[in-house]
């Protein structure tokens, strides 16, 4: 059976209080609530990493992640973040890939696929995100885009480094909108990315990866997506910034 994800992605907001206090309420309302089988991950900003990771201490169902990290493994890159310093703090998954990065920072393809084995090569476990611009599926080219990103970036790994992967399908036009993809909509991705993924590296691979969606996810329309054959969790962005709704997507299984 897949792993069932709900992970967090708290971009660029809270103070460190701010964060201790949330991260905090997460790691006791999920020891005192979720009874399912279901890993949640909190992705904090880098300097909140050390402090959240003690506050996660042994807790079973709660892991680490960070939103971003340096391609290079150390030296001479002025204020950049290197991947043994996250697994140094007890990070486990980093996000890679996300439609932010891509568009603000120029995050290409290929610059991604270097990203993806660097986070690979320090024992870490990328969380790869794709989705299209809402432009890009009014042209009926969304399928295209979304399994190109995968071919670009990952399928240049062997099976045993492709199974360390979690991907996140996240519609740009559904992140922070409020318009969710319809689960009809989301489950056709999934399957399709699934079957991309079969085609290259075989059903066995494809059947044990994690598929998330990601853009406007709450607790609410949570169930239904989570619901989907092809659909393993989600990538939580605004309301992973709320104890009570994140915890309560997690339990939305
Ligand atoms: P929202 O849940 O705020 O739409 O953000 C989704 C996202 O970008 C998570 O990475």
């Amino acid at each position: 059976m897949r792993d069932k994800i709900v992970a967090g992605n708290w971009k660029m907001n809270n103070t460190l209080e701010e964060g201790i206090t949330l991260a905090s309420e997460i790691v006791n309302m999920v020891a005192d609530e979720l009874t399912d089988d279901v890993k949640m991950i909190m992705c904090t900003p880098y300097i909140h990493l050390n402090a959240v990771s003690k506050i996660i201490g042994g807790a079973e169902k709660v892991s680490l992640g960070s939103q971003n990290c340096n391609d290079n493994l150390k030296g001479a890159y002025t204020g950049e973040i290197s991947v043994g310093m996250l697994k140094s703090v007890g990070v486990e998954y980093v996000i890679l890939g996300h439609s932010e990065r891509r568009e603000y920072f120029g995050e290409s393809n290929d610059f991604l696929a270097k990203k993806v084995n660097t986070v690979l090569e320090a024992g870490l476990n990328p969380i790869f995100c794709c989705g299209e611009t809402l432009d890009i599926r009014e042209k009926g080219a969304h399928y295209e885009f979304v399994t190109n990103q995968l071919t670009e970036s990952l399928f240049h790994l062997s099976a045993d480094d492709f199974k360390k992967l979690v991907i996140a399908y996240e519609p740009i036009w559904a992140i922070g909108t409020g318009v969710t993809a319809s689960k009809e909509q989301a489950q056709e991705m999934h399957e399709k990315l699934r079957a991309h993924i079969a085609g290259k590296y075989g059903t066995e691979v494809a059947e044990g990866i994690s598929i998330l969606y990601g853009g406007s996810c709450n607790p609410k329309n949570a169930s239904d997506l989570f619901a989907q054959k092809d659909i393993d969790g989600g990538l939580i962005g605004g309301a992973s910034l709320k104890s009570r709704d994140f915890v309560d997507i997690g339990k939305s299984y």
